[in-house]
């Protein structure tokens, strides 16, 4: 029997820190899982970055390390394909034309956008402003099927998928329009102290998030300190957001049901199930650092693999590119 051709993945992370228990649930856990099913590309989203601005030494050093994590939570170059956004230049060509495609109204409406602008009120460039022109390049120039990403990316994708449409319309079919892969559960994990926002590295409270690298009893006692709701019943509800996030990561790490974490903790309060969420991050977390700091020590190693994803990917997104320029009118050489 003819083997059917797999549907292709394509996602990205930023490489500004270590990524977040947020990252993990709602993407990267996720991209490890579908490589059997799919053909997986992922890339470190380095140019995205620098629309807020980035020291160039330690950005170089965060995009290694952003690779290396990469691979310590599951992703097998041996699958997909890993590589650094910038090591593309296709995808910066197809941005122009996209943006040539995309609306001024389109991207006000951006609700990133209007949050990054307020929190960086002194840097408000033009590159965060076309920020999602760039991400929807990232996107259509592997004709990627599926993209796994969490909830705060919906609208970014949602705006992918009307520039696709608007170019096919114009130019004639030529990008695959894309479907988001939201994980059924920890598409957005919110902060351990504003249970009302989603949990993100570049926030101030460093009690607010739990990053991948952290030590046992730092986990531990940012998981203590997660702020709860006034009654101490272990039960999820719109009116108990903190204890709710916590069963989120809880269920995500131990793969129970909401149901069977009432029950395990019915009678015993926030002290015993705040201590069993961080024991269930440990243990998911212990292995991937792990394996972390080996790859990290092997230099050789990381860059063979962002080589070589870089060149395969790079061979894709060029015949896109090309046909991209084509029929918008481009002289061809
Ligand atoms: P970034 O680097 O902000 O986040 C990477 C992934 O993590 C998800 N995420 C979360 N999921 C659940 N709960 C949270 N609290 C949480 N915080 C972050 C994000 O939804 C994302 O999936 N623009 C992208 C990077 C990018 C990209 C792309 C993604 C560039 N090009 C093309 C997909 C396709 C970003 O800044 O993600």
């Amino acid at each position: 029997m003819e083997e059917q051709k797999k549907k292709r993945i394509l996602s990205g992370i930023q490489p500004t820190g270590t990524f977040t228990l947020g990252n993990y649930i709602g993407a990267v856990r996720n991209w490890g899982q579908l490589q059997d099913e799919y053909e997986c590309i992922y890339m470190i989203a380095n140019l995205h970055a620098i629309t807020l601005r980035q020291e160039p030494a330690k950005l170089r050093q965060q995009t290694r390390e952003a690779a290396a994590l990469l691979l310590a939570c599951g992703i097998d170059p041996a699958k997909s394909l890993v590589f650094v956004q910038s090591q593309v230049p296709a995808h910066t060509q197809l941005s122009w034309v996209l943006s040539c495609n995309t609306q001024f109204g389109e991207l006000s409406r951006m609700t990133q956008f209007k949050d990054k602008s307020a929190k960086h009120a002194d840097n408000v460039n033009a590159g965060l402003f076309t920020y999602p022109v760039l991400m929807a390049a990232d996107i259509l120039i592997y004709g990627a099927d599926l993209v796994p990403v969490g909830a705060d990316q919906k609208q970014h994708l949602e705006l992918t998928r009307n520039i696709a449409e608007r170019f096919n319309g114009v130019y004639g079919p030529t990008f695959t329009v894309p479907e988001g892969y939201f994980p059924k559960q920890g598409a957005r994990i919110m902060s351990l102290q504003e249970p009302e926002r989603k949990m993100s590295k570049s926030d101030e409270n460093v009690n607010a998030f739990i990053l991948l690298l952290d030590e046992p009893d730092v986990i531990l006692r940012k998981c203590k300190r997660a702020v709860t709701d006034s009654d101490s019943r272990v039960a999820a509800s719109p009116d108990k957001p903190g204890v709710t996030n916590l069963m989120t990561i809880y269920s995500s790490m131990t793969g129970k049901t909401f149901d069977e974490i009432e029950r395990e903790f019915d009678g015993r309060g926030y002290g015993d199930f705040k201590i069993a969420v961080a024991e269930s991050v440990i243990a998911e977390l212990s292995p991937i650092q792990r394996e972390y700091k080996r790859l990290l020590a092997d230099r050789a190693y990381l860059e063979e693999v962002l080589k070589t994803g870089a060149e395969t990917a790079g061979r894709i997104a060029r015949r896109y590119a090309d046909k991209v320029y084509k029929k918008v009118g481009m002289l061809q050489l």
